[in-house]
């Protein structure tokens, strides 16, 4: 069951838990994700004289802005993906011109700049441009309810039971201190036969790192949550829960995960 399944914790120096067990290693990730696919536009733009490469792309979410009301208002979408995820986008744009990471795959930039939790100064924007991704795929307009089929088997055989599930990924979403992520994720190679997770991480630092396999996602940075509920951050977790996220969605990536742990 979820952090249960960690032999060992080891502090970092940016205060992160590396959960270590017989599963741990960026290696043993790079191998499982490096077949998805990241946007390398190579499209062009010109300032002035100079020509700036634009590898990667600011990516839209799958709904227009408004389709979360009223759960998640257009006025949160259009700051969030529009101001916050754009200026990830652009500063990792500018930051890879000319560094060999410019050849590299996004999941390979943010596992290769992780370095072993002493962060490499690409990691935070390259880091949080997965993660929004990730983020806008793990809701969707008439979200919430149950999980069906093989997800929710294993949910109950992890966790016990859906409803503990809920409960593991609302207590972790509450308590990472500051800005931060909840997870629920795979283990592709787990000690004690549960292969799923809740993981919980600061600032840019997601699951891929630790060799998992991310599933669902809830971003619990102010900014995805201030403009509708304030300081509120447990009635913007209940929300997420009740009304918006993509059991569909995660079921499809666990299919694809089971896949490449195949
Ligand atoms: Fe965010």
């Amino acid at each position: 069951m979820a952090t249960a399944t960690v032999a060992a914790t080891a502090p970092l120096s940016n205060g992160f838990l590396l959960r270590r067990g017989p599963n741990e290693g960026a290696k043993s990730a790079r191998s499982l994700q490096r077949t998805k696919n990241q946007r390398q536009s190579a499209s062009s733009r010109r300032f002035g004289a100079a020509v700036i490469t634009a590898k990667f792309d600011l990516k839209p979410p799958p709904y227009p802005l408004n389709a979360l009301e009223p759960h998640m208002s257009a006025n949160t979408l259009s700051f969030h993906w529009g101001k916050h995820h754009r200026a990830y986008v652009d500063n990792l744009n500018k930051q890879i011109v000319g560094t060999e990471l410019e050849a590299k795959s996004l999941e390979d930039i943010v596992i290769q700049t992780y370095n072993d939790g002493d962060l490499l100064p690409p990691f935070n924007n390259a880091a949080q441009i997965w993660n929004h991704d990730f983020f806008w795929e793990s809701m969707k307009p008439g979200g919430g309810g149950k999980p069906s089929g093989e997800l929710l088997k294993l949910i109950e055989r992890d966790f016990g039971s859906f409803e503990k599930l809920c409960e593991e990924l609302r207590a972790a979403a509450a308590t990472q201190f500051g800005s931060g992520w909840a997870w629920l994720a795979f283990n592709p190679r787990p000690s004690d036969g549960k292969e799923l997770l809740v993981v919980k991480s600061p600032n840019a630092v997601n699951p891929l790192v630790l060799g998992y396999i991310p599933l669902l996602t809830i971003d619990v940075w102010e900014h995805a949550y201030y403009l509708d509920y304030q300081n509120r951050r447990p009635d913007y977790i209940s929300i997420f829960m009740e009304k918006l996220v993509s059991w569909d969605a995660v079921s499809a990536k666990l299919e694809v995960a089971k896949a490449q742990a195949a």
